[in-house]
């Protein structure tokens, strides 16, 4: 079933120019690929979470379906009415189509996690944001670095640590909460081994400092 909707939101994006970022920099990602592993994350962090798991997928199914190559801020809005659109031709129940695009219309505004909204809401908030965290930010970092003409190591450091103090633990659900510190942490320590690596600063040289030399 899902499977069939996927297919859908993918020939959707694909026609609406929806499944490259538009931002040059950032070629490397795929749309379609995030929200397969999206549906992932939600496996992960909902296990055991009673939650309206029809909603839920639905929802996580056409999140982005509303990004086209223009108005980036709209695509939530943009994706709701996709999805009710398409709905309304597959006979979908109305409550379950009035929630599933609700999730969609609001699940970029991030500031929403943490406040009074529905479980589902969170859910699906949490598993976007835990794509393209830990190992991929690394990667996406060296890769835009390596778009923007990097010429050494350092400026791909120096990005990486421009990004760092972003990256607080909003997560709601214990899950999330848990893979979000280990994400976390991962970045940070490969930063501190790069500095190290690089001999940015002697003084912080984990290996002198740890006494191994
Ligand atoms: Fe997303």
């Amino acid at each position: 079933m899902y499977e069939q909707y996927l297919n859908y939101v993918r020939d959707y994006l694909t026609a609406h120019n929806g499944i490259k970022s538009e931002n040059p920099e950032q070629t490397f990602r795929d749309r379609f690929e995030h929200t397969k592993r999206v549906i992932k994350w939600l496996d992960i962090i909902s296990e055991g979470i009673e939650a309206d798991r029809e909603a839920l997928y639905l929802a996580a199914v056409f999140h982005d379906i509303g990004y086209e190559d223009k108005d980036r801020k709209e695509h939530g809005k943009r994706g709701a009415a996709i999805f009710r659109e398409f709905a309304k031709k597959e006979g979908f129940d109305e409550k379950l189509t009035d929630k599933v695009a609700y999730m969609i219309e609001q699940h970029s505004d991030k500031h929403l996690l943490g406040t009074d909204i529905p479980l589902e809401l969170t859910l699906l908030m949490e598993a976007d944001q835990m794509d393209e965290e830990g190992t991929m930010r690394v990667l996406w970092d060296c890769l835009v670095t390596g778009k923007l003409g990097a010429e050494s190591y350092k400026d791909a450091y120096d990005r990486m640590m421009k990004f760092k103090s972003n990256m607080p633990n909003s997560m709601v659900t214990p899950r999330a909460r848990e893979i979000w510190e280990r994400k976390s942490r991962l970045y940070n320590e490969f930063l501190a081994q790069l500095e190290s690596d690089l001999f940015i600063n002697d003084d912080t040289n984990i290996y002198i400092k740890e006494g191994k030399i």
